[in-house]
């Protein structure tokens, strides 16, 4: 067994080898969820402790630190009893104090690992439910008149940058962020769309990552201006985005959206493009006074 820290991109990839692998719609990291979540922003880096398990020159797990107490990983189901070493750092590299780990309901081989270490499911708050649907037939899309729906280009990608930080404001993504994603596998500008307003203006888009060897895709993320919502843009700008995705071989597709009451608008919208719930995410709480 190596076992090392995150040094860079190629570490990504073996990341995302192991989630690759192992995707199911019941497992929570597609491909796609790691590289926006590694490179959505910059600056991150250093409040991000990594690590990775290989064995046999594959990856077997995968440890996420957001510090100062959080955690995301991956554990190979076929190698449950890492789960227990990638809690283990977790509890020697966080400070003391409050700690999370969220996962999947559905990955059943981190809770018994989680309940040794002394975590138990949080109350209630926000969650996220694991949306999936098929790609046989998506509907075809529908702009509103005199919106045109099309790939994103080098010169949209201020429009694009602009369209995201004020869907999702206050965000701290930027045009040197965007950039990065772009550069960072599997990324491709043909399913990067953009929905833009017969002024030029980009009122939508919706970023779909395909995991070639699963043939699944995922919706990671779309969004679209306060002054143009509600006239079926984000509708129209996913349903293409998946269609272009199936054209490259996606046979299904998976998108997170909010679970709970709080924030309903994401789930509805999946739902009406004909997702339907897989699993959702739970978090794991648990203090460590100093040394635990
Ligand atoms: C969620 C979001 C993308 C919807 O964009 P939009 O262009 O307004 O969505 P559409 O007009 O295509 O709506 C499609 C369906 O979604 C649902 N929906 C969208 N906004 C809704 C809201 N505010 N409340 C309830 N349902 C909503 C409805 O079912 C709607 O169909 P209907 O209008 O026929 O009832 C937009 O509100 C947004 O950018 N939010 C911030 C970013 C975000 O949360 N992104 C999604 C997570 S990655």
């Amino acid at each position: 067994m190596i076992v090392s820290a995150y040094e860079g991109p190629d570490d990504l990839r073996a990341m995302q080898e192991l989630c690759s692998r192992i995707w199911s719609p019941g497992s929570r990291w597609h491909v796609g969820d790691l590289a926006w979540g590694r490179f959505q922003h910059t600056g991150r880096e250093p409040g991000w402790p990594t690590r990775l398990w290989r064995d046999g020159g594959r990856t077997v797990a995968w440890g996420w630190i957001d510090l100062p107490g959080s955690l995301d990983l991956a554990v190979d189901p076929a190698r449950p009893e890492l789960a227990r070493q990638v809690l283990e750092w977790f509890a020697r590299t966080a400070p003391a104090g409050p700690r999370d780990v969220t996962v999947l309901d559905t990955e059943t081989h981190l809770a018994a690992a989680l309940r040794e270490a002394g975590y138990r499911p949080a109350g209630d708050g926000p969650f996220f439910r694991h949306l999936v649907r098929d790609l046989a037939d998506p509907a075809e899309p529908v702009p509103p008149q005199g919106y045109r729906l099309r790939a994103v280009g080098e010169a949209d990608v201020p429009g694009r940058v602009a369209a995201h930080r004020a869907a999702f404001h206050p965000s701290r993504v930027s045009e040197e962020s965007y950039r990065a994603v772009r550069a960072t596998w599997p990324y491709r500008a043909g399913l990067d769309l953009v929905a833009v307003a017969p002024d030029g203006e980009v009122a939508a888009y919706c970023l779909v990552w395909l995991d070639e060897a699963r043939r699944v895709a995922e919706i990671e993320p779309t969004g679209t201006l306060p002054a143009h919502r509600r006239r079926g843009l984000a509708r129209a700008v996913c349903l293409a985005a998946l269609r272009a995705a199936r054209e490259a071989g996606a046979e299904r597709a998976a998108v997170y959206a909010r679970g709970d009451d709080a924030y309903p608008a994401p789930g509805r919208l999946y739902r009406s493009i004909g997702f339907r719930p897989a699993a959702r995410t739970v978090t794991w709480v648990r203090d460590h006074p100093a040394g635990a």
